[in-house]
């Protein structure tokens, strides 16, 4: 959800900053802009709606620079338009300022501050720049006016903000709060940018910045000041992660790439979290704060909340502690009641969500022990959370997740086994993670061979189809919500994941003439009723498709799953859900890995 680079100090400003947005492209965006200026005199402001490959057409051969900053704008305030697209320009032109996040009190400001000023956007983010832009105007030097404005934003706005002086055009405004923004350490120049990823072709050591802290970066100079105005001092973290691994190499959507990526990263996670000797490398002192909790409140938002639903179970299951799932921007406002010693663990991806991060807050003033679990070393719910456990899956650039949940659950059964072994609890201890997690492993890999017979099932059933559900029982519902996700966001198919025994108390009468109804039967214990659940629904015309575990199996259904342990089913059901609606998308025609209206890293409440 909107990009923001910036750099000062290279002479190759454009291509610098437009291969970094191109690089953030994956988060969703439907605007984009940048400003360059060449310290001389020269500048130039480009802005379009839709796509990055829009905004290159206009960027015409004499456009260049030593300094810019560049944006990608996902609407909030405002429609998609070239006149809400970042860069803003303050009312006399002389300060351009991109901007991530909300101001939520940028009309009680407009109206205070800047009743006569001529606003050029609906947006909420033109409102910084022209206080600046006024606060300047009043004797105020560039920094003061900035920092001023700054002050002015409430307790609820989100920042990242970059900004130029016209009049001095050698400097880089820098500001943050909530949304993330780190600092590229190059040689000769510097950079700036919303996600290491845009700018790993030019450096892979980054300055984190923390909440409300400023800067002021030169080419040859950062210089970081917390919200009191002191100096601060921070070393540089390395990122060690190769620019090419968020390359699609030979693909062509990174959405078929991170599906047939999972295999891998189920070994990967092997390799990271279990010893040869089959002990678990998870910090005992984050083993000890969970057994000494009463509760697990597991916080995430969409499909990591999914994930969540299934370490309910594996919690549960292994580590004995009773454990709820909590949408996050639910828990946020409407809090449960909670238990006396409770400990959070949070869900994502992208470590960035801000409804999962307005959770972790609260949490963290009432003084309660987290984890975050995430794919993103360094994102902001690590920071913030008292443990972090890496998903260790490669960069997720699809918007669509999927082997990020994936992931999230095979780290859930690992820390879940590791609670339990350190109980000595027996069900934890057969529990053999490595061979469990292999099967997996090698399960998934022959599902995602068989790919082309999923490719034909969506062709013959949703191409055409208006609506769709999937159905499940116990688990076997949690992998049916997250389907029912997935083949929404990228097909637009209206999709409803539903407990297939609930159905029939209402729902049923959506059922027509070919209404696609897929069915997921890991779970021996209520596969019979889920069956007369699909009678019921072929008795109504519905085509049925079956995903089904392979104990399970009836001849005439249509997807069968390799065997892998009861409560790790949803990692193989969820394969051929993935690639049914990566099919389907395709088959319609759409954008696969940038599906409308959707941001990979939801920045906003
Ligand atoms: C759906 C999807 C979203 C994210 C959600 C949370 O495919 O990707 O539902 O799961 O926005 O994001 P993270 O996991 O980054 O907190």
């Amino acid at each position: 959800m909107c990009g923001i680079v910036g750099e000062v100090g290279n002479d190759q400003a454009v291509s610098l900053l437009i291969h970094g947005l191109k690089k953030l492209e994956y988060r969703g965006y439907d605007s984009a802009g940048i400003y360059v200026n060449d310290e001389h005199g020269q500048d130039y402001l480009i802005k379009t709606k839709g796509r990055i490959a829009e905004l290159e057409s206009k960027i015409t051969d004499d456009v260049h620079g030593t300094i810019g900053i560049a944006h990608t704008r996902w609407a909030t305030h405002g429609i998609p338009s070239a006149a809400n697209a970042h860069p803003h320009v303050s009312a006399d032109g002389r300060f351009y300022m991109v901007h991530n996040g909300v101001i939520t009190n940028f009309k009680e400001l407009k109206q205070e501050y800047l009743a006569d000023v001529d606003f050029k956007s609906e947006t909420d983010s033109e409102v910084v720049v022209q206080l600046v832009g006024k606060f300047a105007d009043e004797g105020l030097s560039a920094l003061e006016a900035f920092k001023k404005a700054i002050s002015l934003l409430d307790a609820g706005s989100a920042y990242a903000l970059l900004m130029i002086d016209r009049e001095n055009p050698e400097t880089l405004y820098v500001a943050k709060k909530k949304s993330p923004l780190l600092i590229g350490v190059c040689d000769g120049f510097n950079v700036v940018c919303s996600d290491a990823m845009a700018m790993l072709n030019v450096t892979h050591d980054f300055i984190e910045l923390h909440d409300g802290e400023i800067v002021e970066l030169r080419k040859n100079e950062i210089k970081i000041q917390d919200a009191q105005g002191n100096a601060v001092e921070r070393k540089p973290f390395h990122v060690s992660q190769d620019a090419s691994a968020s390359e699609k190499g030979g693909y062509e959507h990174f959405m078929l790439k991170e599906i047939d990526e999972q295999p891998a990263v189920m070994r990967k996670l092997i390799q990271e979290y279990v010893n040869e000797d089959g002990t678990l490398k998870i910090d005992q002192e984050l083993i000890d704060t969970i057994k000494a909790s009463d509760r697990i409140y597991i916080v995430a938002a969409g499909t990591s909340y999914h994930a969540g639903l299934v370490g309910h179970e594996l919690l549960e299951k292994f580590a004995k502690i009773p454990t709820e799932v909590h949408v996050a921007s639910e828990f946020a406002y409407n809090r449960p009641l909670l238990a006396k010693k409770p400990f959070f663990i949070f869900l994502t991806q992208s470590g960035e969500t801000a409804d999962s991060r307005q959770v972790l807050n609260q949490m963290n003033e009432l003084n309660y022990p987290s984890l975050t679990i995430t794919n993103v070393p360094n994102s902001t719910l690590s920071r913030e959370a008292s443990f972090t456990l890496l998903l260790h899956a490669g960069p997720e650039i699809a918007v669509a997740s999927t082997k990020a949940y994936t992931a999230q659950i095979a780290v859930e059964a690992i820390l879940a086994k590791a609670i339990g072994m350190d109980n000595h609890d027996q069900a934890a201890l057969d529990f053999d993670i490595r061979k469990e997690l292999t099967k997996v492993a090698n399960g998934m890999q022959e599902l995602v061979d068989e790919k082309h017979k999923i490719e034909e099932l969506a062709a013959k059933y949703l191409v055409k189809t208006r609506n769709a559900f999937y159905i499940g029982r116990a688990i076997d519902y949690d992998t049916a919500i997250e389907a029912a996700l997935k083949l929404k966001e990228v097909s637009y198919i209206q999709t409803e994941g539903f407990a297939a025994g609930e159905l029939k108390h209402g729902t049923i009468a959506l059922i027509e003439e070919g209404t696609p109804v897929i069915s997921i039967i890991t779970d021996q214990a209520v596969a019979a009723h889920t069956r007369s659940n699909q009678e019921e629904v072929a008795a109504r015309g519905a085509n049925v498709i079956s995903i089904v575990s392979e104990s399970l199996a009836h001849s005439g259904d249509q997807i069968v799953l390799p065997e892998v342990h009861p409560l790790l089913t949803p990692l193989v059901a969820i394969i051929p859900a993935q690639l049914l609606a990566y099919y389907a998308s395709e088959q319609r025609g759409y954008d696969v890995d940038k599906p409308r209206n959707l941001a990979k890293s939801v920045t906003v409440e």
